[in-house]
């Protein structure tokens, strides 16, 4: 299976900030917005990802991850000029899908939580058509929108409807089979003239190959999308990884519990980041995994 973080957008929500600095670099806690991202497909061991941005971004992106070789996977960048909507990633990155099934994540999503890891290894074995995964939220009207009758049933998907059906929000990480990148091109312009990606699962809905998973109580989905999500998801991580002691996703101890790198290469990554609490906590995880 292979991955796409789309990291695009103009970030409008979030100007002036965003004017010299996209989104995805921004930070949540002690780490960019973007890692959380990273993080969520390396779990799901996916280690071919493409990263979709404006032009402009992508230099800055590439710096903070280059090709990804230090953690053990593949990193590549292609552009999306302008963000004409979700359901592009599939176009753009038609060539880096390939033949494979592929995992779309919105880099502006964050998601944490027991048994993340296990649930997405589950879904994407087995996987035919597509799986979405739902999350209960108070402001259903502001995302995609699934409906699921009493067997649990994915029955219809709106996108920012005014009268939700149900207060589930569709997250945004997607897994698809080989046929989105077919699907996708099929997909007309919506009344915002954007390619929906709403569009594209309602076409796998039709044909009976969409499910929805729910993630459960004591699941967190986050986006930072404004200035007021942005901080609640700092606040989240901060309160977590202070309590705990641990990081939540820190790429390289990631990459090392996944056995992507050892801990001798884990621990040069920490060092070279040395003088922060983020570097000493790498430096620390690969000492005592290595041990
Ligand atoms: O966050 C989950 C929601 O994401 C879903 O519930 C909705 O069904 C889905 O349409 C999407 O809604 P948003 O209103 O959050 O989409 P937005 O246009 O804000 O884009 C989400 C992220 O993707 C954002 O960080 C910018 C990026 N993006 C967006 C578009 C339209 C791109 O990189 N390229 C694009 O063309």
């Amino acid at each position: 299976m292979k991955g796409i973080i789309l990291a695009g957008g103009y970030g409008s929500r979030l100007q002036p900030i965003t004017l010299a600095v996209s989104k995805q670099l921004l930070p949540v806690n002690d780490k960019p917005l973007i890692y959380y991202p990273v993080s969520a497909l390396m779990l799901a061991d996916i280690r071919d990802i493409l990263i979709i941005a404006l032009p402009e971004d992508i230099p800055q992106l590439h710096r903070l991850l280059g090709d990804g070789s230090h953690l053990g996977i593949s990193l590549t960048y292609a552009e999306q000029p302008v963000p004409n909507g979700l359901a592009q990633a599939f176009i753009t990155g038609a060539d880096h899908i390939g033949d494979e099934s592929v995992a779309l994540v919105l880099g502006d999503n964050i998601f944490h939580g027991n048994g993340f890891y296990d649930l997405l290894l589950q879904h994407r074995q087995n996987l035919e058509g597509c799986v979405l995964f739902g999350y209960p939220v108070t402001d259903p009207e502001r995302y995609g929108v699934g409906e699921v009758d009493e067997s649990g049933r994915l029955v219809s998907l709106e996108e920012k409807p005014e009268k939700p059906r149900s207060n589930l929000a569709i997250t945004g990480l997607y897994l698809y089979d080989n046929d989105v990148v077919e699907i996708a091109r099929q997909v007309r312009p919506s009344a915002r003239g954007e390619l929906e990606i709403t569009d594209v699962n309602r076409t796998y809905l039709a044909a009976d190959r969409a499910r929805l998973v729910t993630f459960g109580r004591g699941f967190a989905w986050l986006d930072a999308g404004t200035p007021q999500s942005l901080l609640q998801a700092g606040h989240y991580v901060q309160t977590l990884e202070d309590r705990q002691g641990v990081r939540i996703a820190c790429l390289e101890e990631v990459a090392l519990r996944m056995g992507f790198i050892d801990a001798d290469a884990c621990h040069r990554l920490g060092a070279k980041l040395s003088r922060s609490g983020y570097g000493e906590y790498v430096m620390a995880v690969a000492s005592e995994l290595g041990a």
